[in-house]
């Protein structure tokens, strides 16, 4: 059976890919990723605010009353040249993965705004990641900003990072935008290599003890898998690009489907997180097994096979199924 695929022009021994949680944080439990037999692994996110966070402490000690002990300042290296601490952190731990594995290691960086923290894309790739993925995830509160400027701030973060670093590049969108589709394509022509369709806000919630609101990382199940299939169907063929597919791939069924509907590869969090990450060997004798049942010799053979293009039932990707669906239901 040939698992093989393509994505972001890296070949992958299957379509198995790790994605970003504490599980890609270390170098033990991506070894293990790696053993149970992982095609790729999505480090976890080095986050804007993690890098800004040290620009900000020494621009506060360096600067703040610099009007009356001006000359002082001259004593000082400027900002960029001290070293930030957590960002350096995950620089050494991605140049030691690198080292103790033989799969494609992604680097992902996660922000929302154009600075200096994209220039880590750079040091991304310096450190020996084999492609970046982008997560550009901002929560609009302010009502007067139009969907044009929000989609113009998504493009500008691409564009900046894009200047920094040659390396594969993957956008990992939210199903948030007015038309996703039109964002795919104003992706691709900004250049990325990939579209991680989609990423999985944080949870809210509401802590009744404390009376606060709080955020919770949000675990999902196979239900949660149908918004992923959609988009994955409507943009296959529609975008020159690969496809992974993310939220909701739990097991040899879910990433069949993904498959199917037009992903290239897959991503898989929560399950790992429940299970550990000998789930990915069961996942992939799953997977073989149907394969061979039904007769399919590659995964390649799969992909887009039953997308928006090549389904007998488009409908069912679109509005037009949507009232027979609702009106279907017998209870
Ligand atoms: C505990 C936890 C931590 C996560 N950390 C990151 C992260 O650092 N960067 C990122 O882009 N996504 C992160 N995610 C999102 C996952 O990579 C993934 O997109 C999401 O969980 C949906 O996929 P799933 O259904 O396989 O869980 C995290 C998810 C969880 C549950």
């Amino acid at each position: 059976m040939n698992l093989k695929t393509k994505y972001l022009g890296l070949e992958l021994k299957n379509p198995l890919i790790a994605g970003a949680s504490p599980l890609t944080a270390s170098v033990d439990s991506i070894k293990r990723l790696e053993d149970a037999g992982v095609a790729a692994v999505v480090m976890h996110s080095l986050f804007e605010e993690q890098i800004n966070k040290q620009l900000h402490a020494i621009d506060y000690f360096l600067f703040n009353g610099s009007d009356s002990y001006a000359e002082s300042l001259s004593y000082f290296p400027a900002s960029d040249c001290l070293q930030n601490a957590e960002a350096e952190h995950y620089l050494e731990d991605l140049a030691e993965i690198k080292k103790a594995t033989d799969i494609p290691i992604i680097a992902s960086l996660n922000g929302v705004s154009s600075g200096g923290w994209v220039n880590y894309a750079k040091k991304l790739q310096e450190a020996g990641a084999d492609a970046l993925e982008l997560n550009i995830t901002y929560i609009p509160t302010d009502f007067s900003m139009d969907s044009h400027k929000i989609e113009r701030m998504y493009l500008d973060v691409l564009k900046d990072v894009k200047t920094n670093t040659s390396l594969p590049l993957a956008v990992k969108m939210n199903a948030y935008f007015t038309n996703p589709a039109q964002m795919a394509k104003r992706f691709e022509e900004g250049g990325v290599d990939g579209l991680v369709i989609f990423d999985n806000p944080v949870r809210v919630d509401i802590d009744l003890e404390t009376l606060t609101a709080v955020q919770k990382a949000n675990l999902t199940s196979s239900s949660n898998l149908s918004e992923t299939l959609r988009w994955c169907a409507i943009l296959y063929s529609n975008v020159n690009l690969s496809l992974a597919a993310s939220t909701g791939i739990h097991s040899a069924e879910d990433v069949l489907k993904a498959l199917m509907s037009g992903a290239n590869a897959t991503q898989m969090a929560s399950a790992l997180l429940q299970n550990g990450p000998e789930h990915v060997k069961s996942v992939l004798d799953e997977m073989t097994l149907w394969m061979q049942e039904k007769e399919y010799v590659s995964v390649e053979q799969m992909i887009g096979s039953i997308s928006l293009k090549h389904t007998d039932n488009p409908a069912a990707f679109e509005r037009s199924n949507y009232m027979r669906a609702l009106l279907s239901y017998r209870y």
